[in-house]
C-alpha cells in the first residue's frame, strides 16, 4: 500500500475544514433497471423492505421506481414505460446499472452553484419538489460516464421519498439483513483517467485523497489494477476509484467497461455490525459470494491473529479478514447482480481498521479471475 501524501494509508486526519463543500452523508443510490419490480424482489432478498413508489397508479406517465430502505440505506429502482426514454436508452448500453449518487447537503442551491464554478457540469438545475409532506431540493451534475452526482435536501420534506412517491406497503415480509449505512462506492474509470477524476473529486466536490494503491500492489499475475480513495469533509463519504493496469491478460475493470460499455461504478459496499450473522441470512436468502480457495483460511489465523469471531464460522460462509495498525475488517463480495459482469455488492464490518482489505485482493482477484475465465473474458 503506498499512501501518497501522508505517511501512513489511511490514517490521514479527517478534519472539518477539509470540507470546502459541505456534503454531509449519502443519501440513495438510484439503479436504472429493465425490470424494476423484479428488482424489488432481488433487494427484498437483501433485507431490504420496499417504502415508496412512484409510477402510473400515482400518476407518473414516465417509469416505475420503487424505494427501497434498511437501516441508513435507501436504494432506488427505476424502469421507464417508453423504449425511447433516457431511462430504456441507459438500460439498453450498460444492462442494469448505478445511474444517480445522492448526497445529502444543507443547501442544494449553493452547493450546486460552487460546483459549477469549480468545473462541474451541470444536468439538472436546482429544483424544488413539493407535496402535503413539504419541499424537497434537488440538483443534479455529470460524473463519470453517464453516471451523476445529485445534491438532495430534505430537512423540510417528511414523506417517504420525495413528492411523486407515495407509502407502499408490500404483502411480504421483509427481514432486515443486518446492513446499516454505505461504507463506500467504487467506480470504474478507464485506462489513464484515474486520476482525471481524483483531482475532479477534489476540484469540484472538496474530497482528498487518503489513500493510494498502485498496480504493484493490487495484482495477480495475470492481471492488475490502480486505485485511489477520494473522502468527503467528515470522512462518512469513500469514492475509491479504478482504473485497469497493463497486465497479462484482461483485468477485471477491463471487463467491466466492456460490458458496462464505459466507466460507471462498480460495487456499492455496505457496513454490518455483525457479519456472521449478516452472511448467513443473505447465504439463506440465495444470495451469491465469491469463493476463495481453502488454502486462505488455513493461512489467515497466521496473518489476522486472534479476532472476535470464530475462523471456523468465517471459513464456513467465505467471509474474508484483514488487519492494519488500528485494528481488522471482515468482508465478503457478491457475484455480479445482474447477467453482466458489471456491478456487485460488497458486505464489511470493521473493528478498528478504517482500510478496504488490500491483503485480500490478490486472492480475491483470484477468485474473480477464475469467475472471468469461466465466462470466456479472461
Ligand atoms: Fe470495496
Amino acid at each position: 500500500m503506498i499512501a501518497t501524501d501522508s505517511p501512513k494509508a489511511g490514517t490521514r486526519p479527517i478534519t472539518e475544514e477539509d470540507d470546502s463543500v459541505k456534503i454531509n452523508s449519502m443519501d440513495h443510490v438510484e439503479f436504472w433497471v429493465g425490470n424494476a419490480k423484479q428488482a424489488v424482489f432481488f433487494w427484498s432478498h437483501l433485507g431490504f423492505k420496499p417504502v415508496a413508489y412512484s409510477g402510473l397508479e400515482t400518476g407518473n406517465r414516465r417509469y416505475a421506481s420503487y424505494v427501497l430502505q434498511q437501516n441508513k440505506i435507501r436504494f432506488v429502482v427505476t424502469s421507464a414505460y417508453d423504449p425511447h426514454d433516457e431511462i430504456s436508452a441507459h438500460c439498453m448500453l450498460h444492462g442494469d446499472g448505478v445511474k444517480a449518487i445522492a448526497m445529502s447537503v444543507d443547501d442544494v442551491e449553493a452547493t450546486y452553484n460552487e460546483t459549477l464554478k469549480r468545473g462541474a457540469e451541470g444536468l439538472k438545475p436546482p429544483a424544488e419538489y413539493r407535496d402535503d409532506s413539504g419541499t424537497l431540493y434537488s440538483a443534479e451534475i455529470k460524473c463519470y460516464g453517464q453516471t451523476v452526482v445529485r445534491f438532495v435536501d430534505r430537512s423540510r420534506y417528511d414523506g417517504p421519498f420525495m413528492p411523486g412517491y407515495v407509502p407502499m406497503t408490500w404483502t411480504k415480509d421483509v427481514e432486515p439483513a443486518g446492513l446499516e449505512a454505505i461504507d463506500h462506492m467504487v467506480g470504474n474509470v478507464e485506462l489513464g483517467k484515474m486520476n482525471y477524476w481524483v483531482d475532479w473529486f477534489h476540484r469540484v466536490l472538496g474530497f482528498r485523497q487518503i489513500v493510494h494503491y498502485d498496480d504493484k500492489v493490487i495484482h495477480t499475475e495475470y492481471s492488475a489494477l490502480m486505485s485511489k480513495v477520494m473522502a468527503n469533509g467528515n470522512g462518512r463519504i469513500k469514492f475509491p476509484i479504478n482504473e485497469p493496469a497493463e497486465g497479462r491478460k484482461k483485468s477485471q475493470i477491463e471487463e467491466y467497461l466492456d460490458y458496462y460499455y464505459g466507466p460507471g461504478v462498480q460495487h456499492v459496499a455496505m457496513l454490518t455490525g455483525d457479519i456472521i450473522s449478516t452472511v448467513r441470512k443473505l447465504r439463506d436468502q440465495g444470495i451469491e459470494f465469491l469463493r476463495v480457495p481453502q488454502s486462505y483460511y488455513d493461512a489467515l489465523p497466521g496473518r489476522i491473529g486472534e479476532i472476535n469471531e470464530s475462523y471456523k464460522d468465517i471459513a464456513e460462509l467465505g467471509i474474508l479478514a484483514d488487519r492494519d495498525d488500528e485494528g481488522y475488517l471482515l468482508q465478503i463480495f457478491t457475484r455480479p447482480i445482474q447477467d453482466r459482469p458489471t456491478v456487485f455488492l460488497e458486505i464489511i464490518q470493521r473493528r478498528g481498521s478504517r482500510g478496504f482489505g488490500v491483503g485480500n485482493f490478490k486472492a480475491l482477484f483470484e477468485s474473480i479471475e477464475i469467475e472471468q475465465a469461466r465466462r470466456g473474458n479472461l
